[in-house]
């Protein structure tokens, strides 16, 4: 079961500027990448996957939007923009929400007013995190947990401060190796290591 939390920290909560933004140069489509390689393989999609994008540009509360593999929905359509559009859309049922609560549309993706340190934090302490890092260990010489999630940023770079306060957490760093890569492209890295140490194990 690989698990994804993605920062995103200019990607507007708003859902009207949230869907302005979309091919104005600000990074947001890379959203849909992000969740198109952490769900779909080739005819099919990865039932024990989820992937959380951490949207920070807000007036009230970051919102993380959580798509899950064994709820899809009616997240059939893999083009870019309904993707987009779910995303927005899951936005919307989240207006109005006070701090630390949830809601789930009805395409079974849920969206929650929590800060992404609050979520690293609190998982941390259930869980192993891994914080993709290129000067991190290799990831190759990890043995994975298999119930492990993994941490990145977007475009936009993590703060040093997140850094010291997961490194307190107990977050271990691992690398996917020397060339710097788009976060749906160190997912499907990933997803395949997984897969393999999977295989390995039997
Ligand atoms: C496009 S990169 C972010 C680049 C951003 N400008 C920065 O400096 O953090 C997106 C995410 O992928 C991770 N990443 C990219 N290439 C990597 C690699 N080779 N090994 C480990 N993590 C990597 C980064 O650490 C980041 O979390």
């Amino acid at each position: 079961m690989a698990e994804f939390i993605v920062r995103a920290r200019a990607a507007p909560v708003e859902p009207e500027a949230f869907r302005a933004a979309i091919g104005g140069g600000q990074g947001v489509e890379y959203l849909a990448e992000i969740i198109r390689s952490a769900l779909f393989v080739s005819q099919g999609h990865r039932s024990d996957a989820s992937v959380h994008l951490v949207l920070e540009k807000s007036r009230d509360f970051s919102r993380i939007v959580s798509f899950g593999g064994e709820n899809l929905g009616s997240l059939v359509d893999l083009h870019e923009d309904s993707m987009l559009q779910a995303i927005a859309n899951a936005l919307e049922t989240s207006s109005g929400l006070g701090k630390d609560e949830q809601i789930t549309d009805s395409r079974g993706v849920t969206v929650r007013t929590t800060s992404f340190e609050h979520l690293v934090k609190a998982r941390a302490a259930e869980q192993e995190i891994y914080l993709l890092d290129s000067s991190g260990e290799d990831i190759r010489d990890v043995e994975l947990n298999s119930s492990g999630i993994f941490v990145m940023t977007d475009h936009t770079p993590m703060p040093k401060k997140s850094f010291k306060s997961m490194a307190r957490q107990g977050v271990k760093k691992v690398s996917l190796g020397p060339v710097i890569l788009h976060a749906s492209q160190c997912i499907t890295l990933i997803h395949n290591e997984m897969d393999r140490q999977a295989d390995h194990r039997g």
